[in-house]
């Protein structure tokens, strides 16, 4: 048989004849020029080849295109089979937004789909993915009480916030920002009372990494254990900060064999737990703990995209008696800016001013960031979801929605108390 030059081969695959002479290097089967000659037994072993790249190509492209397009979280849902509570909890720390009639893009679901672990081809599109950029971890503290969270904080804060607690006793959660070496680290301090075990759970939701505070003088106790728990159910890691380490009575030793025997055996002894010895008073292994938390973060790999629709959580709320409803949210996708509609929980309203964590005043706010947010109509529900609206419109219709919710549900004796029952009565 007579061999056949470059270009003919390539006319007859259906390819440029450059792309031909790509793929011949690929297979060892070097051509010169378009015009050199390929003898039979390679063109047959070329065209074999291509035959087959064009078929996987094809494939893929089917089951790219069977990835639904245009679709909201309802629908995404029900598409792949997953409850709508875990990718609520989830879609906003890969950085895309949350909003009931949001339509997301195949890129999108494709995206979602993936960082979900849900079985679907690798995602390509690296234009996309330049969407998403590096974004701060939010980090919760959460422990027993008197344990010495907020003290810590302070401590890295360089601020005095346990001084001015009520008998000394966190009531509340709080949001605040850590400037470090350039990058943000977002904290939220819990309270560790007994009493607020609903508190714990809702800073859990948020966080991307938990320290789990214990004294070391105290060691392990009820709210340290059910700490660990909503921590355990985030399926986030934890870091260990052996706390009071100043203290004559402090044991760390015993803190870690007490932490070994619930699943946090410390890398040491071989398992995968970071435990840091700390004192919030004297600041000893502050810094150590700091570079923990960077690296855990680093491992993230946490992205947002702050160029799309504004959503988060809110994660504290009160009625200060000049400026009306206050909110401290967490931006976890998008921008709030002043100006902007938002829907948070069951009320809505058009941000008057944001200040930021330190009290500064700001004129926008992207994701991820903490921030305090003034024009809402009523206090939102800590651990509500809020998000962006298009314009007063779309307020007035959320606000309807809202109003004929909350008949419905008095006609029927019963007080819708999330989003999410409100939801589900639409
Ligand atoms: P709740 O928010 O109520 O759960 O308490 P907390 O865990 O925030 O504890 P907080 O920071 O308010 O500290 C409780 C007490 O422990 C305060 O008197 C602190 O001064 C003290 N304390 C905190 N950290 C240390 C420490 O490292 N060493 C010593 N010696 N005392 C500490
Ligand atoms: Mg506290």
């Amino acid at each position: 048989k007579q061999g056949k030059r470059v270009y003919e081969l390539a006319k007859e695959l259906g390819l440029k004849s450059q792309n031909l002479m790509d793929i011949m290097q690929e297979l060892g089967i070097p051509a010169k020029s378009t015009l050199s000659v390929v003898d039979a037994e390679s063109a047959s072993l070329i065209s074999d080849y291509v035959n087959e790249l064009k078929h996987k190509a094809k494939e893929q492209k089917e089951e790219l295109e069977s990835i639904p397009d245009n679709i909201t979280l309802v629908e995404f849902c029900a598409h792949f089979g997953v409850p709508i509570e875990e990718v609520r909890e989830k879609i906003m720390k890969f950085g895309l937004p949350y909003k009931p009639s949001y339509r997301y893009s195949r890129q999108e679901v494709h995206y979602l789909a993936q960082e979900l672990g849900l079985k679907v081809p690798p995602f390509l599109d690296e234009e996309f993915k330049k969407r998403f950029v590096k974004r701060a971890p939010v980090v919760t503290v959460m422990g027993h009480v008197d344990h010495g969270k907020t003290t810590l904080l302070d401590t890295i804060r360089k601020t005095n916030v346990a001084a001015r607690e009520k008998g000394q006793i966190t009531q509340a959660i709080g949001a605040s920002t850590v400037r470090i070496h350039g990058e943000d680290i977002i904290f939220i301090d819990t309270p560790g009372h007994e009493a607020f075990t609903e508190m714990r759970l809702r800073g859990s939701l948020v966080t991307d990494i938990v320290i789990l505070v214990v004294a070391a003088d105290e060691g392990v106790k009820e709210q340290t254990i059910e700490s660990l728990n909503h921590a355990k159910a985030a399926r986030v890691p934890i870091i260990v900060a052996v706390n009071k380490v100043d203290k004559p009575g402090a044991d760390p030793e015993m803190v870690k064999h007490q932490l070994a025997d619930r699943g946090l055996l410390p890398e040491e002894w071989g398992g995968q737990t970071v435990y840091v010895l700390v004192s919030a008073k004297t600041g000893q292994g502050i810094q150590d703990l700091l570079e923990i938390i960077r690296l855990q973060a680093d491992l993230l790999d946490l992205k947002t995209n702050p160029n799309t629709i504004a959503s988060g959580t809110v994660i504290e709320s009160k009625i200060d008696k000049n400026v009306g409803p206050l909110a401290t949210v967490i931006v976890q996708t998008g921008t709030l800016k002043v100006g902007t509609y938002l829907r948070a929980g069951n009320t809505v309203g058009k941000i008057r001013f944001l200040k930021d964590t330190f009290g500064k005043n700001v004129s926008l706010s992207p994701a991820v960031s903490a921030v305090e947010i003034a024009g809402l109509e009523e206090i939102p529900e800590a651990g509500e979801i809020f998000y962006e609206l298009s314009g007063i419109e779309e307020m007035r219709e959320e606000k309807e929605k809202i109003e004929e919710a909350k008949k419905k549900a008095k006609e029927e004796g019963r007080v819708p108390k999330t989003l999410e029952d409100l939801l589900k009565e639409m």
